[in-house]
C-alpha cells in the first residue's frame, strides 16, 4: 500500500521546473531551484500544481524587496483584500509583521487558525516572505485538514457530512489591535459583527480531495447550540492537530512560504525572544468552498473520487 504522500506524489504531473522535497508524510515541501520573479508562466503553473497537492511550499533563496514580493504574489492571482491590517505604504496588498528582540507577549498567529475563515470567500493562498529570520526558532506549524478528514472513521464522516459551520469574526479585530507588531485599520472593527456559514466537509476545487473546513473561529453548527457543537468542534480540532497530519516549517532568510489557506490550519511558534523576525505577507483570492457531498451522494453513502485528480486549472 503506498503511503498518503506517495499517493499525492504519484498524482502530481511531472514537475520539471524545480526540485521538490517533501517535508512529511502528510503535507508540505521544500522547493529549490526556481526564481519566482523570472520563472515562466508554465513554471509558475507547476508551482501552483505542487501547492494544490502539498498545501505548503517553502520556496528557498528568493531575493525580494516589497515590489518584487508584490510581483510574485500577483503571479498567483488577484489580492484577496484585507479588512483588518494597515498595508505597507505603496502596496495595498502587503503587510509587514515585525517582532523585535525586546517584544514580549503573543506573536501574530500563535494559535492554530485558518486565515480569514469568516470571509465568504477566504483567501486561497497566503504568502509570507522572510526578510529577517532568527538564527533558531520562529518556525511555523501546519496541519492538513485533508489528512485529518481521511483519518476519520466512515461512521464519523457520515455523521458530520451535512454540518454547516458558523465562523465568527468576533474578537478578531480586538486581538489584532492588541498586538504591537501590527497596525490595524479603524474600519476593521466591522469584522467583529461578521458571521459566515461554510459546509464542514468540503472538497478541493482542483484535486477533488475532501477536507474539513475548520478554523479557530468556528463557533457552532447551524441548527445546533454552541453547547451541542463544542464537543464535535473540540474533537475535530484536536484530531486535526495529531502529529501525523502536521509539518513544521523551518525558515531561512529569503524563504517565500505559500500555503493553500483553506485546506490547513497553521500556527506561528513563539520561541525566539531576543531575536528579530520580519516577514512580508500577502494573500491571493480564493474560490467559494464547495460542499463535499454536493452531487457525490450514492445510495446514501458518499464517494469523493479519491485518487481521481483532475489536471484542469479551472476553479469551479
Ligand atoms: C500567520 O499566522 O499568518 C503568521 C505565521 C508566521 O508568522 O509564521
Amino acid at each position: 500500500m503506498p503511503g498518503l504522500y506517495e499517493t499525492l506524489m504519484n498524482a502530481i504531473p511531472e514537475l520539471t521546473a524545480f526540485d521538490l522535497r517533501p517535508l512529511t508524510g502528510s503535507l508540505g515541501a521544500d522547493i529549490v531551484g526556481i526564481n519566482l520573479l523570472t520563472a515562466s508562466d508554465e513554471e509558475i503553473a507547476q508551482v501552483q500544481t505542487a501547492l494544490d497537492h502539498c498545501h505548503v511550499l517553502a520556496i528557498r533563496d528568493q531575493n525580494l524587496d516589497p515590489a518584487g514580493f508584490h510581483k510574485v504574489a500577483r503571479r498567483f492571482g488577484p489580492f484577496s483584500g484585507n479588512m483588518i491590517h494597515r498595508p505597507l505604504e505603496g502596496f495595498e496588498d502587503i503587510v509587514r509583521f515585525t517582532r523585535n528582540p525586546e517584544d514580549r507577549g503573543p506573536v501574530v498567529g500563535e494559535d492554530f487558525h485558518m486565515d480569514l475563515a469568516w470571509m465568504e470567500i477566504p483567501p486561497g493562498i497566503t504568502m509570507l516572505y522572510g526578510e529577517e529570520i532568527p538564527p533558531v526558532g520562529g518556525d511555523t506549524l501546519f496541519a492538513s485538514l485533508s489528512a485529518a478528514y481521511e483519518g476519520l472513521s466512515d461512521t464519523m464522516r457520515n455523521l458530520i457530512l451535512n454540518l454547516i459551520g458558523v465562523h465568527s469574526g468576533k474578537g478578531v479585530f480586538a486581538i489584532n489591535a492588541s498586538n504591537t507588531a501590527l497596525s490595524v485599520k479603524a474600519s476593521g472593527q466591522a469584522v467583529e459583527e461578521i458571521e459566515t456559514e461554510h459546509p464542514l466537509v468540503c472538497r478541493h476545487p482542483v484535486t477533488g480531495r475532501p477536507y474539513l473546513y475548520l478554523s479557530g473561529v468556528l463557533q457552532r453548527f447551524v441548527g445546533m447550540t454552541e453547547e451541542e457543537s463544542k464537543p464535535i468542534i473540540d474533537f475535530l480540532i484536536s484530531h486535526a492537530l495529531r502529529g501525523e497530519y502536521t509539518c513544521r516549517l523551518r525558515w531561512e532568510p529569503r524563504t517565500l512560504t505559500m500555503w493553500a489557506n483553506p485546506y490547513l490550519m497553521h500556527a506561528a511558534i513563539n520561541d525566539y525572544h531576543g531575536h528579530r523576525r520580519v516577514v512580508l505577507r500577502s494573500t491571493v483570492a480564493g474560490s467559494p468552498p464547495i460542499a463535499a457531498g454536493a452531487g457525490d451522494q450514492e445510495n446514501g453513502s458518499t464517494t469523493f473520487r479519491k485518487g481521481n485528480f483532475r489536471k484542469s486549472r479551472s476553479r469551479e
